[in-house]
């Protein structure tokens, strides 16, 4: 992370949600809406993850030239095939994404995904011209055992096995930890998770020789009242955002912290994280 704060108008902070699987076609469309409505505030880069079956319609529901980044919240690396039930990037950026997110806690829990599977999709969205938010995050007995930065850090290494150092600068990691997201989630103290971002910063720059990512996102119970803790926390460049962004009011609040995150003078300790 650079040491001097970059000028007030280069900066950018993002903040971004996946919709999970919660919303409908409709729902989705009265979501968008609302957000392509608002007065976004040029120094937050906002995006939004809906499900595959409304990525279509979010995107011709969104002006063509609204800064809102759409996303899928996965895809199959192969690309194309006989994979009953899933979709290539290709397909996904055919929709309208431009990001897309990959091994999810709850893909890796539910859906077995492994390093080694998310290290084959980070190479297949890359090809397929999308940037990648890689989900790196420890159980609750990893963190116990006191392992955490450690295991993170190298869940991160795996994600980048099939990549080269120069693409690191073109795709984007969240550390979301495992036992801090959902209902039955604890949300993290910002003192809990700063070592491994830390780490997570220090390997991945190590692996690109000093290139880094294009953003390093927080995730797992966040909400507007830790917010703007974790965005001002080193090595942060963005929040993450389930639940609490889940109506247009609550991610635009969150927007409206971020801006004012972004915008508050000069603390060395908080511009650490530019
Ligand atoms: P949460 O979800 O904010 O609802 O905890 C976060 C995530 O899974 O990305």
């Amino acid at each position: 992370m650079s040491q001097q704060p970059e000028p007030l108008e280069e900066r950018r902070v993002w903040v971004g949600t996946s919709w999970k699987m919660t919303k409908t076609i409709a729902e989705a469309g009265t979501f968008i809406d609302a957000i392509a409505a608002a007065d976004l505030s040029p120094r937050v880069q906002l995006f939004v993850l809906p499900a595959h079956t409304s990525l279509a319609v979010v995107r011709g529901r969104l002006p063509a030239d609204s800064p809102v980044r759409l996303g899928a919240q996965n895809a199959h690396w192969d690309a194309e095939g006989a994979h009953t039930g899933e979709v290539s990037m290709r397909m996904v950026a055919d929709a309208g994404a431009s990001l897309v997110e990959l091994g999810h806690s709850e893909r890796r829990e539910q859906f077995h995904e492994t390093d080694e599977i998310v290290a084959l999709k980070v190479r297949a969205a890359l090809d397929a011209g999308l940037t990648p938010i890689v989900c790196v995050g420890e159980s609750a007995t990893v963190r116990a055992a006191g392992d955490a930065a450690a295991f993170v850090a190298a869940q991160a290494a795996a994600a980048l096995r099939r990549t080269h150092p120069d693409e690191v600068p073109q795709l984007m990691f969240a550390y979301e930890p495992v036992w801090a997201i959902g209902d039955a989630g604890r949300p993290a103290r910002p003192e809990e998770v700063a070592p491994v971002l830390s780490e997570i910063t220090d390997r991945v720059a190590r692996f690109s020789q000093g290139r880094r990512c294009l953003a390093l996102l927080y995730g797992g119970s966040v909400d507007q009242d830790n917010a703007s803790a974790f965005l001002e926390a080193d090595n942060v460049d963005g929040l993450f955002v389930g639940r609490a962004a889940w109506t247009a009011e609550g991610l635009l609040r969150l927007v409206a912290i971020a801006d004012q995150c972004v915008r508050r003078p000069a603390d060395p300790e908080l511009h650490d994280a530019w």
